[in-house]
């Protein structure tokens, strides 16, 4: 039993693999023809149907034109139809909400095989949960793009409940406003790092275009590349915040966590440096391109007069 799922895993994974850039849609099984008339008896009985399709990019092929070269009908999905045919009753329909993943994959499979199918049989964490294809989409009567289920704005949330509290906290990312959704950072095609649990700061860094780099100097712990295990959620929450900024811990906490106070900053100046924000005079905190201490470029207007001019402090050093 276990021996047969995992070869039908690899059955699916593989044409998978080798498909995954060229050709998203395998070849119908049916016919044209067959097809067509087999959704014709069909709709005998179940009236009106075709209509949950309609708009839809499962509409009956009989209905549309020859655009696509893959043909839809009721039996593309419906697997065991003949059975039911021969007696049609609620006991001889095969419920396709209720079989495994991996049969609902197969009935897909038929015509859908793109990383996003492989990643969902094999490596991503709902796999191991046995959440299905039909947990996530639905086919007939949803206008939805891409055919999910929705309540709402996001639906990954009607599961992910929890979450959705984090994306209220004081400072977060903008889930109303529709310009970032869970996708952009958790994309559900990736089967090498499946929904970015790790190494995510090159996702980030898509949209924070500007803290991307490479600056001339550079704070180490911002890049997973530099430092293993580094990366913007060492500083950051991804979801939400109590703190500004999305930052983990509040103030100065933020960099206390990984540097002492250093001790120059208690005694010169009558204490100033222990006493402001450590980002007040370190504001190129993500890397800068004038001095390797990140100390923002203007600091001696900002602060205090000609303290670069005076000597006492050099900006490159
Ligand atoms: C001779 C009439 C008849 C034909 C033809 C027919 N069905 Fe049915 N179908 C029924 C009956 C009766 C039921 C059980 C009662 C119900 O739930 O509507 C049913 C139930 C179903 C169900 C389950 C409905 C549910 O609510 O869970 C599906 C799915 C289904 N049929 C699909 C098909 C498909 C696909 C075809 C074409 C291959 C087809 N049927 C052809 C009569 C028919
Ligand atoms: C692309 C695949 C696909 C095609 C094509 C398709 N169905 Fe379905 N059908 C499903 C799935 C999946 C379900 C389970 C519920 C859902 O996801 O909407 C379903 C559910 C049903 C049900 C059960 C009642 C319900 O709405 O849940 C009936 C009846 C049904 N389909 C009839 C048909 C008929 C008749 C056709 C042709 C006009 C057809 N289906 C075409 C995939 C398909
Ligand atoms: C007979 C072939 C066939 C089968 C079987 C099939 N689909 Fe499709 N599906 C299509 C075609 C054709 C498109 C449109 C593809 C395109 O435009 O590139 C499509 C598109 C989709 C889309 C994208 C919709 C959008 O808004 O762009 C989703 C999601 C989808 N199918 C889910 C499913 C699921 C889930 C199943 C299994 C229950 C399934 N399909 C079974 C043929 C099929
Ligand atoms: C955890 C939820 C989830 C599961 C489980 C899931 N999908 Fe999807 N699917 C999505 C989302 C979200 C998108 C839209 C992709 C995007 O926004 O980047 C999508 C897009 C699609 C598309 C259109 C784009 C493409 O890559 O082909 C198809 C077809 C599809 N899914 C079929 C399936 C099939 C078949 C399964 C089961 C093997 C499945 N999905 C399992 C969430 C899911
Ligand atoms: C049908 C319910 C359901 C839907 C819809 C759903 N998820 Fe999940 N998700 C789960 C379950 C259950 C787990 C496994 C949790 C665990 O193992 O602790 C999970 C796991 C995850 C994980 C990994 C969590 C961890 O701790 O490793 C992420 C990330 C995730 N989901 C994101 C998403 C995203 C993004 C979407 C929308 C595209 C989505 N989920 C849709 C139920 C769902
Ligand atoms: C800005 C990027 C981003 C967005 C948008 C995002 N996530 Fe996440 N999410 C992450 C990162 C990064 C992690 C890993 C946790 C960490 O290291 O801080 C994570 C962790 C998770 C986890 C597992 C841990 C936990 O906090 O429970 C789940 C589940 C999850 N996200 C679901 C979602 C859902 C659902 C959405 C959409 C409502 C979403 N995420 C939107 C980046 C994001
Ligand atoms: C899809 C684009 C997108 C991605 C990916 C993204 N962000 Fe954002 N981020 C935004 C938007 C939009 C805002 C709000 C900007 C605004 O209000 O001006 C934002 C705001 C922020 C803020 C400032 C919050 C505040 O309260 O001022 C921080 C910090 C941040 N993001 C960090 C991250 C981190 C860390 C990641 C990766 C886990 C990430 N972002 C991924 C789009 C994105
Ligand atoms: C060493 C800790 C740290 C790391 C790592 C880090 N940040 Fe920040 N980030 C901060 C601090 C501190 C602030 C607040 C600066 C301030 O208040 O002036 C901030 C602010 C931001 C802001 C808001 C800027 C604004 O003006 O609204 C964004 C966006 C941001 N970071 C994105 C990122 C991205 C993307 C990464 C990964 C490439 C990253 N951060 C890595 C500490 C960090
Ligand atoms: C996760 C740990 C971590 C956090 C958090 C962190 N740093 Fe760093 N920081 C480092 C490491 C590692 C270096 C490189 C040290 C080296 O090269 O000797 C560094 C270097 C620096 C340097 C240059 C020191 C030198 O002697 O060249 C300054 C200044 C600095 N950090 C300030 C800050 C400030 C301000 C914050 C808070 C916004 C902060 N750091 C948060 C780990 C961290
Ligand atoms: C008033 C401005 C100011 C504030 C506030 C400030 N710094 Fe500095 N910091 C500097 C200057 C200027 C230097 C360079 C000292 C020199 O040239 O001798 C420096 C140097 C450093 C260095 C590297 C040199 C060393 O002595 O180790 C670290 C690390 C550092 N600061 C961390 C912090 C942290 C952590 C905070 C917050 C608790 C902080 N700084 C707050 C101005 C400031």
């Amino acid at each position: 039993m276990f021996r047969e799922k995992i070869f039908r895993v690899i059955k699916l994974a593989v044409p998978l693999l080798m498909t995954a850039c060229s050709l998203s849609l395998s070849s119908p099984q049916y016919s044209r023809q067959e097809l067509d008339e087999q959704s014709a008896t069909c709709l005998d009985c179940h009236e009106g149907y075709e209509t949950s399709l309609a708009g839809s990019a499962h509409r009956l092929s009989s209905g549309r034109e020859m655009k696509s070269s893959i043909v839809v009908g009721c039996i593309s999905c419906h697997k065991g139809w003949e059975k039911h045919l021969e007696e049609p009753s609620a006991e001889t329909v095969i419920k396709l909400g209720a079989l495994s993943l991996i049969d609902q994959a197969e009935v897909c499979g038929d015509c859908h095989l793109t990383p996003h199918q492989q990643t969902m049989v094999t490596t991503d964490p709902h796999t191991r949960r046995n959440i299905s294809c039909l947990d996530c989409h639905t086919v007939h009567n949803n206008p939805i793009k891409n055919l999910v289920k929705d309540a709402g704005q996001e639906f990954c949330l009607t599961c992910h409940t929890e979450v959705a509290s984090e994306f209220h906290r004081r400072s977060n990312h903008p889930l109303q406003s529709l310009n970032i959704r869970c996708t952009d950072c958790h994309p559900v095609d990736n089967i090498k790092s499946p929904l970015l649990a790790v190494g995510h700061d090159w996702q980030c860094q898509r949209c924070h275009t500007d803290y991307a780099g490479p600056f001339l100097y550079e704070h180490p712990v911002v890049y997973t590349h530099l430092v293993n295990g580094g990366g913007c959620t060492e500083c950051h929450e991804s979801h939400g915040s109590p703190n500004d900024r999305l930052l983990k811990q509040p103030q100065n906490g933020t960099c206390l966590q990984c540097h002492g106070v250093p001790p120059g900053h208690r005694t010169r100046h009558s204490g100033l440096g222990a006493r402001l924000a450590c980002v007040d005079c370190h504001s190129e905190i993500h890397g800068s391109y004038d001095n390797k201490l990140f100390l923002d470029p203007d600091l001696g207007n900002k602060l205090f007069p000609d303290c670069y001019q005076s000597g006492c402090h050099i900006i490159n050093q």
